[in-house]
């Protein structure tokens, strides 16, 4: 009889374990351990949108939905982004089960084995490996850790990015604001880079779960990154990836959306439907009442995190820390700091000592591509007096090294 393996895909045994799950694994159910190693708001979701699911579970919403979302929430969400950036209609907008569940959906839509998928690193990890289920193969971009100036920085140089742009490429994903390092990119660049896809046909794929989390903005100015939403046209080759995780503090409710030219549309229903084939229905109703009513949660979140990062800046910055090798800058946008330890080349080891012996729970840079190694993610969407606490562990860590 013939001899099968029952393994799955080469292309999935190939991908990537993610390395903050390692770490985390070494400390959960650790009630000595101070984890800031997740992505993750620290608050509960608001009453208000907790009340609007149990409102609809009590009407008996408990159904399948359409497969794109249901009308209300993609009219939303039509008024919502066309507030925050240009008009658009509904027709343009697919609810999701999640902002990675659009991410995959993209890939799903787009990529064909081999096509060539250029990012720009350090970056999540599921950034990184999604593209790759699909077969499609992945070249970085780093970032550069700049200390030129006074404050440390994290910057892309755009000229190397456009070298990477070959004719071949298929698509361009960005993160902005960034996951791990905070790299928020300003409209000039945009500018140039949607030129550039424009002019090679390069699809344009923005990863925007983050827009909402930027700080430094003036007062009296609207508190979202700067898009490609603001400068592209509705029906060009830009997708736009969104979630209602960060924004209205709703990790667990799994819901997310996102922008596509309309020809697109009818494609990615069938997508969805073989994917999750929609939304469930209650967690769509709180979303409504999420976008609609949410606009206080954003900027109640604004302003702790920019206390929050602030605070462990100023902390990471002192010379106890400078003289062990930190390097710590000041993100502009998201919720993490990614610092950079002269000399280390082994994150994931630092970052399992930190938990075993400090009780410090953070995300080892390496998680997030080769161009994250010597760095590490601290997630600060957590109140000062825990920054203190975890702060004061890694302190006494060094102190002992
Ligand atoms: C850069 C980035 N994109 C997308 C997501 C997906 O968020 P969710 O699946 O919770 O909607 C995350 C979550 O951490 C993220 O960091």
């Amino acid at each position: 009889m013939k001899r099968h393996d029952t393994l799955s895909r080469p292309a999935v045994q190939s991908l990537v374990a993610s390395r903050i799950r390692e770490v985390a694994n070494a400390g959960m159910g650790r009630s000595d351990v101070l984890p800031f190693w997740f992505g993750e708001p620290d608050e509960v979701t608001p009453d208000f949108i907790r009340e609007a699911a149990k409102a609809a579970l009590d009407t008996g919403d408990t159904f399948y939905t359409h497969n794109l979302g249901i009308p209300a929430l993609r009219e939303a969400l039509a008024c919502y982004v066309s507030e925050l950036h240009q008009p658009v209609t509904a027709d343009h907008i697919a609810v999701t089960s999640s902002g990675v569940s659009a991410l995959m959906l993209v890939a799903q839509l787009l990529l064909n084995p081999g096509d060539r998928v250029v990012i720009v690193t350090p970056l999540w990890p599921n950034l990184i490996e999604i593209p790759k289920i699909l077969g499609a193969e992945v070249v970085s971009v780093p970032l550069q850790l700049s200390t030129q100036r006074t404050d440390p920085i994290w910057e892309l140089d755009l000229d190397q990015l456009l070298d990477a742009l070959t004719p071949n490429t298929k698509a361009l994903l960005i993160n902005s604001p960034n996951n791990p390092t905070g790299w928020t990119m300003q409209r000039a660049q945009q500018q140039i880079v949607l030129d550039y896809c424009r002019k090679h046909g390069i699809w344009l794929l923005a990863d925007d779960v983050y827009e909402r989390l930027v700080y430094d903005v003036p007062v009296g100015t609207r508190t979202c990154a700067p898009s490609f939403l603001d400068i592209a046209d509705t029906n060009e080759r830009v997708v736009s990836t969104n979630s209602f995780s960060k924004s209205w503090l709703m990790t667990g409710w799994r819901l997310g959306w996102m922008q596509v030219p309309t020809s697109l549309m009818a494609d990615l229903g069938k997508l969805i439907e073989y994917n999750t084939s929609c939304a469930p229905g209650f967690v769509q109703q709180a979303g409504i009442v999420a976008v609609e009513r949410g606009k206080d949660i954003v900027a109640h979140s604004i302003a702790r995190y920019t206390e929050a990062r602030n605070y462990l800046y100023e902390q990471l910055s002192r010379p106890v820390f400078r003289e062990a090798g930190i390097v710590a800058p000041r993100p502009a946008g998201a919720m993490y700091l990614f610092f950079r330890i002269e000399g280390e080349t082994d994150s994931l080891a630092l970052c399992k000592r930190l938990v075993s012996e400090a009780g410090l729970g953070l995300a080892p840079g390496s998680a997030f591509g080769p161009e994250g190694e010597g760095a590490i993610r601290w997630c600060f969407a957590s109140t000062i007096e825990r920054l203190a606490l975890g702060v004061q562990r890694l302190e006494d860590f060094i102190g002992k090294r």
